[in-house]
């Protein structure tokens, strides 16, 4: 099955249909994900990015459906993490004379990844190959998402190649996101950009002008992960800038985990005050909820409230997972408050204020902290924090400008 994304430019990567974690766990991936790699046939014959290594074979053989492998000249790696540069030693066994290409940090990740046989030749901005009828420019993405990252762009087909930006993780057997429910594409790309790209913004903003600025065209956006942008590729341009200068609803999420239920009831009379401000808001229970599903949620909500119950002293295990996703994600803009039940110490909500600041959440109340079970004056008082809180979210968002 032969995938043409542009005149001689073909997708050969692979699906992999089963993963259901990215980056150590820290990512769920319940719709799986796809490696994408693209041949660009020319007079030369480039690779643009490999698969994951157990893909490896998979790939050789997409390649050998369009041309022998042998003749491959250019071996474009625009990224060193192992699911797309994996599959390298692979294509090099089959095409030894392959000159490597990646950006100057790249040298060193993938040095390391691959090892010191590998001769890379590093590339920058603006740096140029000719293929014959058609040429690769690169350009360097630094933290888009690691600091070896680049792009390559094919001029002549206004085809750009952004390696992880504006993927999804996304397993079906259609290549394009027009033959998929716009919901569905844009919830995985929404979920990919909150947990991968969130903590790089500013720098999203910043490569995003720099491209606009150098007047190229863009027709179709071929990320490394997922489905390709081939119609209106400035809907997920426009749509990574809403994102990453913080586009917020008045909408609040209430994370919590509780020990013997107390934390919980704190957490449903929360809601109940936000609800009958007019907020958006919903519950996410820890460990049951999925983590980056919360994560993808927060990217348009102005408000999070964390809660735990104090177990030795320290807040619950789940929930110190879920805050140290934060503080790496900083998500920056948001205003927060913690809340907990506690016996002898309420130390937890302390310590879930002090993530939240390290997350650069605004924290805009006192913790709540409950002694025990609820009792009915305090519940109500959990209604009234719900209440307050939602009423600085939203004075918050309307008055933004
Ligand atoms: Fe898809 Fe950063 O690797």
């Amino acid at each position: 099955m032969k995938v043409e994304v542009a005149p001689q430019v073909y997708w050969v990567g692979t699906i992999d249909w089963n993963v259901r974690n990215f980056h150590g766990y820290t990512y769920t991936t319940p719709r799986g994900t796809t490696y994408n790699a693209y041949l660009v046939i020319d007079e030369k014959i480039a690779l643009v990015d490999t698969v994951a290594p157990p893909f490896a074979g998979e790939m050789v053989r997409r390649i050998r459906e369009l041309i022998e492998p042998g003749r491959i000249d250019y071996l474009i790696a625009n990224h060193g993490e192992i699911d797309h540069s994996g599959a390298i030693p692979e294509v090099l066994k089959l095409a030894p004379q392959a000159q490597l290409i990646c950006s100057k940090k790249g040298k060193d990740s993938l040095g390391k990844y691959l090892g010191p046989d590998f001769d890379f030749q590093a590339v920058g901005t603006g740096d140029k190959i000719n293929l014959g009828q058609k040429s690769l420019t690169f350009i360097e993405a630094p933290m888009l998402h690691w600091p070896d990252s680049m792009f390559t762009y094919i001029e002549e087909e206004a085809l750009l190649l952004p390696n992880d930006a504006f993927g999804q993780h996304l397993a079906t057997a259609e290549r394009f996101a027009d033959q998929l429910p716009v919901w569905l594409v844009m919830e995985e790309a929404a979920r990919y950009y909150a947990n991968i790209l969130m903590p790089f913004s500013p720098l999203v903003v910043k490569k995003i002008a720099e491209i606009q600025e150098m007047g190229i065209a863009v027709d179709i956006i071929a990320p490394s992960h997922g489905l390709i942008w081939r119609k209106n590729p400035g809907q997920i341009i426009e749509t990574y800038l809403r994102w990453a200068r913080g586009d917020f609803k008045p909408k609040v999420l209430v994370v919590y985990e509780t020990m013997w239920g107390s934390t919980e009831k704190i957490a449903r009379a929360l809601i109940e005050g936000l609800l009958s401000e007019g907020v958006e808001a919903a519950l996410y229970g820890l460990p049951m909820a999925d983590r980056s599903e919360v994560i993808k949620e927060l990217l348009d909500a102005k408000g999070i409230l964390v809660g735990s119950s104090t177990h030795n002293r320290q807040m619950l295990l789940n929930m110190a997972a879920f805050l140290e996703d934060l503080i790496g994600l900083r998500p920056e803009g948001r205003l927060g408050a913690a809340f907990g039940s506690y016996g002898w110490g309420s130390r937890a909500v302390k310590q879930m204020e002090e993530a939240l600041k390290e997350a650069r959440i605004e924290v805009v109340e006192s913790g709540l902290a409950i002694r025990w079970a609820p009792s009915e004056e305090e519940r109500a008082r959990a209604v009234e924090f719900g209440k307050r809180f939602a009423r600085l979210v939203k004075e918050s968002v309307f008055s933004s400008p």
